[in-house]
């Protein structure tokens, strides 16, 4: 069976990139199924750092087909800024991409509609959305009345379709905004804009469901590159602290019209320690000087909107939650690197909720604010682990450290990375996925 996945494992920013980077050149096709420019998947190869949001990781490998399927939602606008710098940095090959024609495509208004609505929680805590449109955009998409899909762009009827969406959200938009905000929109100005995004991204739009099943069936190995992290995941994560799509394993079918029965593997994504973007319960957080540490040490600072990351302690109760629900084979530990220096590391073993303890993940939120975290300490070590490339030269205390964690999941630790760069990369036992890459 072909299909691989990567899933992030916890609230997003795991460094999936990198590891999608490893995987593609074992792959022919890597797939983005879900979530649109919220994401920021940063990749470096040598002196090259490349921040992509949109486009998937693979885009940076020879040979690699890459493909935006139906379940994302597309900033055509960005889509085009980051064919156009990757043209200019002469990425090889970057013109290797599918577009889905079902993929639902954001709109000016989806910008000003996000920053409404995240001023509007009703329990007053805002979700800190990355503003880019994409909940609005999954709002319209199951709504139907008034979305456009890639594929509607090439039809005679785009303009009335822009028209009467500008026409139903300038009346939406004058009510839900401050006067001083409100500024209508203008239709021929759209149609003209986005005809013109349309014209340049015609080259790559496809039937991807279509593309992705024949090679499916054909036996083309398939890497689905999730995006976000399962406990943002708009039905199973911390609701309604969460994005708009299925960014959990539960997702990949969904969101790439490939079927469960193609794929073979699930890869999770965490984090050696904990971080969180927007609000939100997050029960192992340090707002502290320890979390402060931790944010310098690991640069924990957004990759699309800049802002500081909350920081925590690894929570073993979120990840063993979040590892079933995505089926997960095996898990990369990334970032191991940053921990350096702590004295002690702590893992959150299990809740304590109103006294009772639980090694369940709660489904309300309410229940997720009132989690008293139960944690193991560990010694932490103080060496710089960024030379280390192999098992046996991580300190002691690391090596216990990785081995907790894999216990306390119930799911072998496959790869660990102590950096950015490729070469930074730990192979564990025989069966890491990216030690041929290496
Ligand atoms: P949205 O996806 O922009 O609607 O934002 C909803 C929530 O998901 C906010 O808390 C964001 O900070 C968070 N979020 C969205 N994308 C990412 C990501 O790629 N990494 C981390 N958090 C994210």
């Amino acid at each position: 069976m072909p299909g691989t996945c990567v899933i992030g494992l916890q609230w997003g920013d795991e460094a999936k990139g990198k590891i999608v980077d490893l995987l593609t050149r074992d792959h022919d096709i890597v797939v983005r199924y879900q979530g649109g420019a919220n994401a920021g998947h940063t990749v470096v190869a040598g002196d090259e750092v490349y921040k992509l949001s949109l486009l998937p990781s693979g885009v940076l490998t020879p040979g690699v087909t890459c493909v935006i399927a139906g379940g994302v939602v597309i900033n055509p606008a960005k889509a085009i800024e980051e064919l156009d710098e990757l043209a200019s940095r002469n990425v090889e090959d970057s013109d290797n991409l599918l577009l889905s024609d079902r993929a639902h495509v954001i709109f000016p208004w989806h910008f000003a509609e996000d920053r409404s609505m995240d001023r509007n929680t009703s329990d007053g805590e805002n979700i800190g959305t990355t503003g880019r449109g994409i909940g609005p955009c999954y709002r319209d998409k199951v709504g139907r009345s008034f979305a456009v899909r890639l594929g509607d762009m090439y039809r005679g009827t785009f303009a009335d379709q822009v028209r009467h969406n500008v026409a139903e959200k300038n009346r939406l938009l004058a009510a839900m905004l401050p006067a001083d905000e409100f500024e209508a929109l203008d239709a021929e100005a759209i149609i003209k804009q986005y005809g013109a995004y349309a014209e340049r991204l015609r080259p790559y739009v496809a039937d991807t469901t279509e593309y992705l099943l024949s090679a499916a069936e054909s036996g083309k190995r398939i890497l689905f590159e999730g995006a976000q992290g399962a406990l943002l995941d708009v039905d199973h994560g911390t609701y309604p602290f969460v994005t708009s799509s299925n960014s959990s394993g539960v997702g990949v079918s969904n969101g790439s019209g490939v079927p469960g029965r193609y794929i073979d593997k699930v890869i999770g994504i965490v984090k050696a320690y904990t971080t969180r973007v927007g609000g939100g319960p997050f029960p192992t957080e340090q707002d502290n000087e320890i979390g402060q540490q931790i944010r310098d040490q690991g640069n924990e600072y957004g990759t699309v909107t800049k802002r500081p990351r909350r920081c925590g302690w690894l929570d073993a109760v979120a990840i063993r939650y979040t590892s079933r629900l995505s089926g997960v084979d095996s898990i990369c530990v990334m970032l191991l690197d940053v921990l350096s220096g702590l004295e002690e590391l702590k893992i959150c073993t299990a809740y304590e909720i109103d006294g009772k303890q639980s090694d369940r993940f709660p489904s309300h939120v309410d229940d997720i604010r009132k989690v008293v975290p139960v944690y193991e300490s560990l010694p932490g070590w103080q060496e710089d682990l960024s030379g280390v490339r192999t098992l046996e030269d991580l300190p002691q205390a690391a090596r216990d450290y990785l081995d907790r964690i894999s216990e306390l999941i119930g799911i072998p630790v496959e790869t660990v990375s102590v950096g950015p760069d490729r070469c930074q990369t730990i192979p564990v036992g025989d069966g890491s996925a990216v030690a041929a890459s290496l």
